[in-house]
């Protein structure tokens, strides 16, 4: 039996110059925890090429959605970006991944802190219901260079408030805070220095962070992952895993060089 599946893409979006998202189809047997990341990629020469991508729709909907930046020289972004309706896509059949709520402690709120494309993951968490039954805050941190890689506000400031089932929870427990580091916009400054100087938690209307009442989930690059992880252990907060419930879950996003 094969290791993945044979979906087609059903529309692909270009945000800017460097990232894009798609949708494709998904097969019925293909099951994921909101949160999780899976192979997908092309057939190469007879041959797979896969890299790790987040899902971003939620494990109820019936289409598959992924966020990716291009990479010129990248071996599989440079070809997915040419992507085209119908087009042939693979899929493992086996998502995996340590940014699943189970991972974590019960808390009052939920942070969820990505940078870039790390924003993928959490756009699934946003989607499920458990995540406002858990938490009664759920605070989307979303950093960037720059305001136009600012992919998804408008679906998580327009779209899902509005949602059919979703809409009321989103709209009474959902905080989104963009923040830009490379040039104007309303918030600025790295995730990790707005937590360090509380600008964040006063910004939002929550009290500083606390082991007590806070829980993290962070997707980004090597290095904003190491900083925010020191920075949460240095404040005696826990990291969870499969094994054992935390305070914090990491994940690094997909980065191709
Ligand atoms: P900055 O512009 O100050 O580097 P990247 O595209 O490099 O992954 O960056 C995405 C966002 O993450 C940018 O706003 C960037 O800020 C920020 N960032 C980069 N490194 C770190 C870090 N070590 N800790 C927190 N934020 C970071």
């Amino acid at each position: 039996m094969s290791k993945y599946f044979e979906e087609r893409v059903l529309s692909v979006h270009h945000w800017t110059d460097t990232l894009f998202s798609f949708r494709t189809t998904r097969d019925p047997g293909f099951r994921f925890r909101n949160g999780e990341f899976t192979m997908i990629g092309l057939e190469v020469e007879g041959r797979p090429l896969l890299r790790a991508y987040s899902v971003v729709s939620a494990n109820y909907e019936e289409e598959l959605e992924f966020f990716s930046i291009k990479v010129a020289n990248g071996p599989l972004t440079s070809k997915l970006q040419h992507l085209k309706v119908g087009d042939p896509i693979i899929v493992g059949k086996k998502p995996t991944g340590t940014l699943v709520l189970d991972n974590l402690e019960p808390g009052r709120h939920l942070y969820l802190l990505g940078t870039g494309t790390g924003l993928a993951p959490f756009l699934s968490i946003i989607k499920d219901p458990e995540t406002y039954d858990r938490f009664e805050k759920v605070v989307l941190v979303h950093g960037c260079r720059r305001v136009e890689e600012l992919a998804y506000g408008e679906t998580i400031t327009e779209t899902l408030p509005r949602h059919e089932f979703l809409g009321e929870m989103i709209s009474r427990q959902l905080i989104y805070y963009p923040t830009v580091t490379r040039e104007p916009f309303r918030n600025s400054g790295r995730i990790t220095d707005l937590m360090v100087s509380g600008k964040l938690f006063s910004d939002i209307g929550l009290p500083m962070m606390s082991r007590e009442a806070d829980r993290f989930m962070l997707c980004g690059s090597p290095e904003m992952i190491r900083d925010t992880r020191q920075l949460l252990v240095e404040g005696g907060y826990e990291e969870g895993n499969h094994g054992e419930a935390g305070h914090f879950v990491i994940e690094k996003a997909f980065v191709e060089k």
